[in-house]
């Protein structure tokens, strides 16, 4: 039987969730959150699904008998697009909230109806992305930046490699602005890339639009919580933090982009 006051699991490959967690925050403030960085196996982007399938169950598994977590929030697109049918499956009872590239808000927001998607190659190469840009033929012209090692160097916060990377990559895409042609809207289709947002700024000039899942992914999970009357109205919610390798590097992210200062524990899983 689910209590609201059990808390709301959420896990990435590593620091990127970070960025769901901290719209799940100002959505729900009265939540329990457990967050898990498996930054023990990451990046996940550039492994096979195989791989990411294994350690999204495992998480989910250790979430469910550890903490008896009553919603799980997959924040992670990579994890999203390789595992959560399966997660779905193993557990039907348990709510699951998933994160995928926000092309839908970007056709809609882009007045040159071209887009540019930067995400990772197990993102961009999954069936799931397939389906999601193939409902949207014809709203706008996708242009699909696989981005190897970005997460990564944001991971170990290698300010040097966000900054080429960045550079690289949004050179690849092409030609951003707002004349007609030019790209006005680019999704950052991955946890970790909001953490990289003033390296693009830079790079883009404030004009060109960055578009997260952040904000749809933590009104998604409201609602579902809503639905299975689970919503927590804890005064003093607590949130833990966990990692599965280099607990230092979540602690510096956590208290550098959310000013959370609570204490990282190492889990091994
Ligand atoms: N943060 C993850 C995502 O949203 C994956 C990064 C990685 O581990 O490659 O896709």
């Amino acid at each position: 039987m689910t209590q609201a006051t059990h808390p709301v699991g959420v896990f990435d490959s590593g620091v990127g969730g970070l960025s769901i967690l901290q719209a799940l925050r100002a959505e729900l403030p009265a939540e329990n959150f457990v967050y898990v960085a498996d930054s023990g196996h990451a990046p996940y982007g550039e492994r096979d699904a195989v791989h990411v399938i294994g350690r999204s169950q495992t998480i989910t598994r250790h979430l469910l008998a550890q903490h008896h977590i009553k919603a799980l929030v997959v924040a992670c697109n990579t994890a999203t697009a390789a595992a959560i049918h399966l997660l779905r499956q193993q557990y039907p009872e348990l709510p699951i909230v998933g994160v995928e590239p926000a092309l839908k808000p970007a056709a809609q927001l882009s007045q040159t109806r071209r887009v540019g998607v930067m995400a990772t190659r197990g993102t961009l190469e999954s069936a799931k992305f397939r389906v999601l840009l193939d409902a949207l033929q014809g709203q706008a012209d996708f242009i699909l930046q696989p981005c190897d090692g970005l997460a990564d160097a944001i991971e170990r916060q290698n300010a040097i490699k966000i900054e080429a990377l960045c550079a690289e990559y949004t050179r690849a895409i092409g030609q951003f602005g707002h004349e007609s042609g030019q790209i006005d809207t680019l999704v950052l289709g991955c946890t970790h890339y909001p953490f990289a947002a003033s390296e693009l700024r830079a790079l883009l000039g404030p004009q060109v639009q960055l578009i997260d899942s952040g904000a749809p992914v933590a009104r998604q999970t409201q609602r579902l919580l809503k639905t299975h009357n689970a919503l927590s109205i804890s005064p003093t919610p607590r949130l833990q933090l966990y990692a599965t390798g280099y607990p230092e590097r979540l602690q510096a992210a956590a208290r550098h982009w959310l000013q959370l200062t609570q204490p990282v524990r190492l889990l091994s899983i």
